[in-house]
């Protein structure tokens, strides 16, 4: 047995990979044995902001002061206020929230509720797709996760990924073979970050969207990893006119300082819950301490200081992946904002960027990179080179 009395997430529990955290530093995490680490893919693409961004730190003393837990029920000013905050960053003052605890439960409640108001059981998903590892998130999730925990009823269906020249024709297909009156939603990561970067242009979406339209199926984008300027813009579908009808929001939405998550829903939908009762809620629904962290969260995305930063290093981001790009072993970079994904003709082992000074998602023939939004210009630059100096290693 290993020695650890916890277990450790996705992994066989025997030699699992894990590291000793002694302390955190803005951008860096610092090891037992003195490593300093260039976070470069946000822990788990949550630590926007950093791993102990003074604002969010401020919000949550001060909430613990004031009111440290509260009802789901509960009505005090900071959670309205938070609220109407949120609804004004998202361009969504039309629709409502529910909150939740993590990006599984949004997506979870988001499934939920299309079901419930559509009345239809079954929801179109990418494979290439994760969405949070509760039962329902997990059958709505393509990859391997989803694998072990499939339900004997199959109520998702799969649909071609975007890139895919005939992805809309074969989506039509796929609808008219299950029936649209069975269909309530297409749930879809606006950009898929963990799974590779991948993203529909505009004629995606726009296909999307009037199939959406036609078999009355709603949209649900899941924004948990593109949201709160990962991608360069405040969320994902801002790159894009389309009109989802349910948004999931999580990880960033506090910066990876408290569990918490959201779901926007638009007019259609609250107005149905006005004389419906709304069979969805939590313990730590609206969690005052999460209210805090994404008020803090609110303030860090509107500074202009944090804006002008974003802007400049979006473009030493571009500049030094184009660097990469010119290495025999890279086989295709994508990107979006801050968020990369950089092909490789073999995988890289995850210890050599380490020691490197690197924390960053290394998978199978490919890295993943999403540094923190406020990384500095030179900080990203140093961390830019050690990236490439160890795939030109591995060359
Ligand atoms: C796109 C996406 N959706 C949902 C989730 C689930 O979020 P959580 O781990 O907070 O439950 C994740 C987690 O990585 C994710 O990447």
């Amino acid at each position: 047995m290993s020695t650890l009395p916890y277990y450790i997430s996705w992994a066989k529990q025997k030699g699992a990979d894990t590291f000793n955290i002694k302390s955190v530093d803005g951008v860096k995490v610092i090891t037992d044995d003195g490593l300093e680490l260039f976070d470069m893919t946000s822990i788990s693409y949550q630590a926007h902001f950093g791993q102990n961004h003074p604002t969010i730190i401020k919000h949550m003393k001060a909430q613990l002061d004031s009111i440290p837990m509260s009802s789901p029920k509960g009505i005090y000013p900071g959670k309205n206020e938070a609220t109407y905050e949120l609804l004004q960053y998202m361009g969504k003052l039309e629709g409502k929230i529910f909150y939740t605890t993590g990006g599984a439960e949004t997506v979870e409640n988001a499934l939920k509720i299309a079901r419930d108001i559509t009345k239809k059981k079954v929801i179109l998903a990418r494979k290439n797709s994760y969405h949070g590892a509760t039962q329902g998130a997990l059958v709505a999730t393509g990859d391997w996760r989803h694998d072990s925990h499939q339900l004997p009823e199959d109520w998702v269906v799969r649909i071609p990924e975007p890139n895919d020249p005939d992805a809309l024709k074969k989506t039509r297909e796929i609808i008219e073979k299950v029936g649209g009156n069975n269909i309530a939603a297409i749930i879809i990561e606006t950009i898929t970050g963990g799974n590779g970067v991948y993203y529909g242009d505009q004629a995606w979406w726009d296909g999307l969207s009037a199939l959406c339209k036609e078999f009355k199926m709603l949209l649900i984008m899941d924004e948990v990893v593109c949201g709160f300027g990962r991608t360069g813009k405040p969320f994902g579908y801002m790159h894009y006119n389309v009109h989802p009808d349910i948004i999931c929001l999580a990880k960033g939405i506090t910066g990876g300082m408290v569990p918490f998550g959201a779901l926007w829903t638009s007019a259609a939908i609250a107005e149905h819950y006005e004389e419906n009762i709304l069979s969805c809620g939590l313990t730590n629904y609206a969690h005052p301490l999460g209210m805090a962290a994404m008020k803090g969260v609110l303030e860090i995305v509107k500074d202009q200081k944090f804006l002008e930063n974003l802007t400049t290093v979006e473009k030493v981001f571009l500049d030094e992946l184009e660097k990469i790009k010119t290495l025999k072993n890279v086989k295709a970079v994508r990107v979006k904002g801050m968020l990369a994904a950089v092909d490789l003709t073999s995988s890289v082992e995850g210890k050599k960027f380490f020691k490197k000074g690197l924390y960053l998602v290394s998978q199978t023939n490919r890295i993943i990179l999403a540094p923190p939004l406020i990384i500095n210009a030179n900080e990203l630059k140093t961390a830019m080179k050690a990236v490439f100096e160890v795939l030109q290693d591995a060359n």
